[in-house]
């Protein structure tokens, strides 16, 4: 008698968890730092929407496995920590694939190929080759492959939340030069004719979305949605519309 009652309630003990956790069923939680445009940014007739390439991406993946998408805008580099503590259930945020994060997460199938740029301010000519990179002091996003990279060619590495602050600390002369994906890059350089973008011969980056280990079905949902929208055109209008 007293197990069957306890049975019965089992249901509603396990929505009441969920509700504790800020999380239902039919909500998909992707995280996000929205300070990378065009993939993400904050913008909007108010200024207070998250939007861009990516989060066009993630909506249809919410759509698509019938739930409704809410976004967590966060810095860089918790976004692995929210993802593993369940905080989150992807995230769409120019990110990587790496084979050290995907000691700790799952990745989609890639959905963007960049590189990184350097940004230097307009004047600064001493800058033409990847060895001219030694010893420069170098402003990156904290946690990024740039963080990682800068430490390759110099020890004056200055770390920030966001790309933006990145950017004002070259601006005000503070750093050498902003390392920054290639994208991203290009759009503050349009806001900032001050500045100057090199090319350098860096590898390819492929970005993904990322999953917490052992999450298949969500992990083949995202990749299928992302088959679907490279099929019917959808992936080549987003590009069009965000990007180029
Ligand atoms: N692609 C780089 C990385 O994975 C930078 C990504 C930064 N993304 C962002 N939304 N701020 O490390």
């Amino acid at each position: 008698m007293k197990k069957s009652t306890l049975l019965g309630a089992l249901p509603f003990v396990a929505t009441l968890l969920l509700a504790g956790c800020g999380k239902s069923q039919d909500v998909l939680v992707v995280g996000t730092n929205a300070s990378f445009a065009p993939f993400e940014y904050v913008g909007g007739p108010n200024g207070d929407e998250i939007k861009g390439f990516d989060i066009d991406l993630a909506k249809q993946i919410a759509e698509d496995a019938g739930k409704t998408l809410k976004i967590e805008n966060m810095n860089f580099d918790s976004l692995i920590v929210a993802l593993n503590s369940g905080k989150i259930d992807f995230i769409a945020s120019g990110m990587t694939i790496t084979p050290e994060r995907q000691a700790s997460v799952d990745f989609s199938e890639p959905y963007y190929e960049a590189t990184q740029v350097v940004l230097v301010n307009k004047n600064n000519n001493s800058i033409q080759s990847i060895d001219d990179l030694t010893g420069k002091h170098f402003a990156v996003q904290l946690g990024s492959t740039a963080d990682i990279m800068a430490k390759k060619y110099t020890d004056k590495v200055t770390a920030f939340n966001s790309g933006f602050e990145a950017i004002m600390e070259l601006k005000n002369g503070k750093v050498d030069l902003v390392l920054f994906d290639s994208e991203p890059a290009a759009n503050y350089l349009a806001k900032n004719p001050e500045l100057k973008l090199i090319s350098l011969d860096f590898p390819a980056e492929f970005y993904g979305f990322a999953v917490a280990k052992h999450q298949g079905e969500l992990l083949n949902s995202i990749n299928s949605t992302l088959a679907k929208m490279k099929a019917n055109g959808q992936y080549q209008a987003l590009v069009s519309a965000h990007i180029k």
